[in-house]
């Protein structure tokens, strides 16, 4: 049997032999990666650990917040808040930054989080996951951490993944020189290193679109749909396949297994928002992990990993997946 590699190890010689990661960098990996472990286990009980339906609260999105979201949320907290690798942590669950408290060592990192992304699918037994992004504080902002320390471009990012709770529980990770995959040994307690250096095809035949906003789509959307329709008598000349697992990190993984092509686009449901999905802790880790893997990622108009955020929660159109579909996408929407 092959030798295997553990996350640790991986991360050792990322750091060691590559010197591409720093130490402190490195081990914040390794606590997020245990806080995912422990959020697997949690999701893993179901009704016989009682995580399972709503809290009678609603996070700063305006959704209804599961059981779940404010586990793994607390997960995040307390595993991260005292290993002095951090100043500050912000999380979809939580309206403002969390600074580390004062009694703790302060780091130099900042840590979002999805803490439970497909929150819909908690209840109904569908793969759910966790996602996370990594910054550093900026140079020169002082002992204090603000709001506006987050406030970064994707294309600062240090660190990005998400660990998918499906049938196995699986690490995807990028430090931004490619994408390995880590499977969870239940019996070791472990993450082993199971792909490396993942490639997406530039070319597919599968969207995965929530096709019940159809009528609320911009042109470029439907056009692009339309087309793939149509099939191979089509402009395409192909035959599509459709995918909607309503679990971001499913669909993304699928995705980064086999290719794909991911769409939550502008629709006028509201208007006023530029889509469902949140940039800094949903949309930037996941295009990150796209591009690092030979796929592309953007919003219709430019690079999701150059959008300049003006607030912690904002939210993008996400266009991510095969290179050459989102490029034609991008190429519909620039036409108008
Ligand atoms: P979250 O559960 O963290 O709020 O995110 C859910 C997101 C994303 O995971 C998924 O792709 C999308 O919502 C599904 O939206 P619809 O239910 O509108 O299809
Ligand atoms: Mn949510
Ligand atoms: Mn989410
Ligand atoms: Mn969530």
């Amino acid at each position: 049997m092959s030798q295997r590699i553990s996350l640790t190890r991986y991360l050792v010689e990322k750091q060691r032999v590559d010197g591409h990661i720093p130490s402190q960098l490195r081990l914040l990996i390794e606590v997020v990666a245990r806080s995912c472990k422990s959020i697997s286990h949690a999701v893993n009980k179901g009704a016989l650990g009682g995580v399972l339906g709503s809290a009678d609260s609603e996070n700063v999105q305006g959704e209804v917040q599961k059981k779940l979201d404010i586990i793994a949320n607390e997960v995040l907290i307390e595993a991260n808040e005292w290993g002095g690798h951090l100043a500050a942590m912000a999380s979809e669950e939580m309206d403002s930054i969390y600074l580390v408290p004062n009694r703790y060592p302060q780091g130099e990192y900042l840590l979002l989080f999805d803490p439970l992304d497909g929150s819909s699918n908690i209840d109904v037994n569908v793969s759910i996951g966790t996602i996370f992004s990594v910054l550093k504080k900026p140079e020169g902002s002082g002992a204090g951490v603000s709001e506006a320390d987050f406030l970064q471009p994707g294309s600062k990012q240090v660190a990005a993944g998400y660990c998918v709770y499906g049938p196995q529980t699986t690490l995807v990770l990028t430090v931004g020189d490619g994408v390995a995959m880590f499977t969870l040994d239940r019996e070791q307690g472990s993450f082993v290193l199971t792909q490396e250096d993942v490639k997406i095809p530039a070319d597919t035949k599968e969207f995965a679109i929530n096709m019940s906003n159809m009528r609320h789509w911009d042109t470029p959307v439907k056009r692009y749909i339309d087309e793939c329709l149509q099939g191979k008598e089509g402009p395409r000349g192909k035959d599509f396949n459709m995918r909607w697992i309503a679990s971001m990190v499913a669909d993304v993984h699928r995705i980064l297994t086999r290719g794909g092509v991911f769409m939550y686009p502008w629709d006028k449901r509201e208007p006023e928002k530029p889509g469902k999905l949140r940039l800094m802790y949903e949309a930037n880790p996941m295009a990150w992990l796209v591009e690092q893997a030979g796929g592309a990622a953007t919003n219709g108009r430019e690079r999701i990993l150059d959008v300049n955020p003006t607030k912690l929660h904002e939210r993008v159109s996400v266009i991510l997946g095969s290179k050459n579909e989102v490029d034609r996408i991008t190429a519909y929407h620039r036409e108008g």
